[in-house]
């Protein structure tokens, strides 16, 4: 006997959907903010900016995940954008638990956890907190932000991937 594909309440199948949006290129980042037990980051690709003015970027976490709840609490995140070859600190933060941070070089700027080396990386108040389905929407306005000279890491098909320029 064969098992039914599972089917959302549009009627999608959702091995058709994930089939479909894993072939969207996205940002790896990481997301970060300073709890009372120190500083706590989580992987997160789905970040996009949103605004020029007011200056307003989003991302989407998941109902369970841990720095959503801590993010209630400390009403301030950063966003810092991978670079090519930190793609083992977005496998590092994709693990559950307080201590995933620990082998993580950062630093605090702005009061909030930078990680070393990034590409790109932006300071941030929550501004709202938005329902999603599964996931919350959270808004930041951005307070502070920097860029590096490092090419971005991008999540493609369920693997890290590096930019190619089309010559
Ligand atoms: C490449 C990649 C992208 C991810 N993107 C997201 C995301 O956009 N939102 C999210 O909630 N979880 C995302 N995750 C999963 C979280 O990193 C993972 O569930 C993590 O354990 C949550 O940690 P936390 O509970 O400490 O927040 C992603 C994982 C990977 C590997």
């Amino acid at each position: 006997m064969s098992a039914l594909p599972l089917r959302s309440e549009s009627g999608v199948e959702l091995e058709d959907l994930r089939e479909t949006l894993c072939r969207v290129p996205s940002p790896v980042t990481v997301v970060t903010t300073l709890a009372s037990h120190g500083p706590h980051g989580t992987t997160v690709s789905a970040f996009t900016s949103l605004s020029a003015d007011p200056p307003l970027v989003l991302v989407a976490l998941d109902n369970s995940s841990d720095l959503l709840a801590l993010l209630r609490e400390t009403g301030r995140f950063a966003v810092n954008l991978l670079g090519a070859g930190q793609e083992e600190i977005g496998r590092t933060c994709a693990r559950k638990g307080p201590e995933k941070f620990a082998s993580v070089a950062w630093s605090l700027d702005d009061g909030l956890p930078r990680i070393e080396g990034v590409a790109a990386w932006l300071s941030c108040e929550v501004q709202d907190l938005l329902p999603g389905g599964d996931h919350v929407i959270v808004v930041g306005l951005v307070k502070a932000c920097d860029s590096g000279e490092t090419e971005p890491v991008v999540f493609h098909r369920r693997r890290f991937q590096e930019l190619a320029p089309v010559e």
